[in-house]
């Protein structure tokens, strides 16, 4: 059993809990939900930053105390993760005792080594970020940040000798290329250290600032917040006690990028001179925007963005978040995006496919013993259940969220094709075909028992009444997530309105959308992932019989021919061509399109055909190959 020890970044209580914070808060719940599934021992810790001038300021623009203010809205955090299922083990807050003394104990050593001593500092500070900014970093006079203007303080403080650490760090990041995770954010840790590292102040005068912990060797001082708050991931645990005992050696960070620098450069060099065992890896994932412009707190928006979580469901926002950006790069939010995706990936690929084959399991009733051998599309729904464990298991090493839920998906699909082929609904209307259909639901039922495990981290409240559907008992572990094992049918209850599908045009207002762009404007996350496409299914197709469809002038009603199977499909191709000069030629068509009715036709599958001012033409293939091959 490994341990795991994950972190967020201890949020600022200036500002109430916005889609920002959610984003990493869900992102450290289904890291930490995964390797509780695989066994580890597990310990995620998140909080609140509570000192330092900022939180001083916002606290007297309300007419509170700084503490009364930090109390608020470190409720209104801790609520905001009950609210979304966060499994958070531990919520420190920079003001607890707890916190205060390990401060002031590691400064007090630091001061005692000679690791800290009294200077003069002159520089341009901003007061949003807490921090001075060098010559290189300022952005026209402004804070790269904030973009608002700097101050030039010059006063007398308290310097960390950080600049003695500096070539220990860069051999460190060499030594160790998986300390900062992905690459990118380690080269831009590198990147700075480039640059002379100056020593870090690590106070503030209590004349100018007097809301932060005492320095423990002057009482005229307080720590400076980021010497404060980067110390809440040791403190949680360094108090002792048999619950975190163990478990400091195996830290690991999960921060946005906008945080980097603390917590590349500060944080590491602290450790090292304070003599506490370093962290294992920090992960660093991109930035979330709103209609092009970078989030921030100053950003209403920010907070109405999260207010989706309750129009659309938990597990909804908590999947568009973790299957839309990919991980260390920036994504794009926009509440059209995130519909999409809950009506395209949980409506139709998951909530279908648990409605179609609970429906279909609930309808036989439960078989005790199979007796039909797995055939060759029983055993694929397996393998692609070990493919999608293995690309989960893989992705899970490096937060790449997408790229696992990507394989889960393709996962699904397979299993919808799987209904589709073997069409149980047929198998039970013949007597002899029973023994069959035993087997086809034993596959689906196990195929449901599959995703109520790996579908934990990512959706746990869907996963969650899968399994109750399923009855499923037992611990809940990945071990489980097997399929091919199962020879019953259990007894399934039918889960109905797992996702509800969205209507569009009603729910998304067109201001709300991403950079307010009209209606019918193209999805503003542009880009797809690989897996997405694969989940379409693109055949060769050769038509051997084509009629007009009565009373329509667009649809041509085919018989096509694609592999061993026989469907009809109905295309809008009727303007352009007559019946009989398609029989007998080769198309492509999408395979694995939910059937439909079109005048009164049941159309299996789609043509595909390019068009252009009123041109039509049908994709064929310029060499000859079998029907049925597959398009990719
Ligand atoms: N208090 C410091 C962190 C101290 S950690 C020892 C702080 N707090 S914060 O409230 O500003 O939170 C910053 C973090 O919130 C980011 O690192 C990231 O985890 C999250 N996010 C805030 N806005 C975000 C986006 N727009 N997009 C993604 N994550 C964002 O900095």
């Amino acid at each position: 059993m490994s341990t795991f020890y994950l972190t967020t970044p201890i949020y600022y209580v200036n500002a109430r809990p916005h889609l920002g914070h959610a984003c990493t808060t869900i992102m450290a719940d289904a890291m930490c939900r995964y390797r509780r599934l695989r066994g580890d021992r597990v310990y995620f810790l998140t909080g609140t930053d509570e000192h330092g001038e900022r939180i001083a300021q916002v606290a007297a623009a309300a007419g509170k105390s700084p503490q009364a203010y930090a109390d608020e809205i470190a409720a209104a955090f801790r609520e905001t993760w009950r609210r979304l299922g966060i499994t958070n083990d531990d919520f420190i807050r920079t003001t607890e005792p707890r916190h205060k003394k390990i401060v002031q104990e590691v400064l007090q050593r630091l001061y005692d080594a000679g690791e800290i001593y009294f200077g003069e500092y002159g520089g341009w500070y901003c007061f949003g970020c807490e921090r001075f900014y060098t010559e290189k970093e300022i952005v026209d006079g402004k804070c790269p940040d904030h973009q608002t203007a700097l101050t030039f303080i010059k006063e007398k403080n308290y310097f960390f000798k950080m600049s003695k650490y500096q070539a220990w760090l860069i051999k460190h990041l060499e030594d160790n290329p998986d300390f900062i995770q992905p690459d990118r954010y380690r080269n831009e840790v590198l990147g700075f250290l480039r640059e002379p590292l100056q020593d870090l102040s690590i106070s503030r005068p209590t004349s100018r600032l007097e809301w932060g912990i005492p320095l423990p060797f002057d009482d005229k001082y307080v720590t400076y917040v980021w010497f404060d708050a980067l110390l809440n991931y040791y403190s949680a645990v360094a108090s002792g006690g048999e619950k975190t005992r163990g478990l400091w050696e195996h830290v690991e960070h999960l921060i946005g990028k906008d945080i980097l620098k603390p917590h590349g450069v500060y944080w590491p060099t602290m450790l090292k001179a304070a003599g506490i065992p370093l962290y294992r890896h920090l992960h660093v994932h991109g930035y979330w925007s709103l209609g092009g412009s970078k989030m921030s707190k100053s950003v209403g928006n920010v907070v109405e963005a999260f207010q989706l979580t309750d129009k659309y469901g938990h597990d909804a926002f908590r999947y568009f978040l973790l299957r839309e950006m990919n991980f260390g790069l920036d994504a794009s939010f926009s509440e059209e995006a995130l519909v999409d995706r809950l009506n395209a990936d949980l409506a139709n690929d998951l909530g279908n496919l648990a409605s179609r084959a609970s429906t279909l399991i609930a309808a036989t009733g439960p078989v005790a013993q199979v007796t039909a051998p797995a055939e060759a599309a029983d055993r694929e729904i397996a393998t692609a259940a070990a493919e999608a464990r293995a690309t989960l298991e893989q992705a899970m090493e490096e937060f790449a969220f997408q790229k696992a839920l990507g394989g889960i998906w393709a996962f699904i699909g397979a299993v919808n094709r799987y209904v589709d082929a073997s069409a149980p609904w047929a198998l039970a209307k013949d007597a002899a075909k029973r023994p069959r259909l035993e087997r086809v639901l034993c596959t689906l039922a196990d195929a449901l028992g599959f995703l109520g495990v790996v579908l934990e981290p990512f959706l746990p409240d869907a996963a969650g009444k899968i399994r109750e559907a399923l009855g499923a008992k037992g611990p809940l572990t990945l071990d489980a997530a097997v399929v091919g094992r199962l020879a019953s049918v259990p007894a399934v209850r039918k889960i109905s309105g797992l996702f509800p599908r969205v209507d569009t045009k009603a729910s998304v207002p067109a201001a709300a959308r991403d950079g307010a762009k009209g209606e019918g404007s193209e999805r503003v996350t542009g880009k797809i992932p690989i897996t997405d496409f694969q989940k379409v299914e693109l055949r060769v197709a050769e038509v051997l019989a084509a009629e007009r469809v009565p009373k329509s002038k667009k649809l041509l009603k085919l018989s096509i021919q694609v592999g061993e199977e026989t469907r009809t499909l109905v295309a809008g191709v009727a303007e352009a061509y007559e019946p009989a000069a398609l029989v007998g030629r080769k198309v492509v068509i999408v395979a694995n399109l939910e059937p439909a009715t079109l005048m009164g036709v049941e159309s299996n599958g789609m043509v595909l055909a390019a068009s252009h001012e009123g041109t039509v033409s049908l994709l064929t293939l310029d060499k000859d190959v079998p029907s049925g091959s597959k398009v990719k």
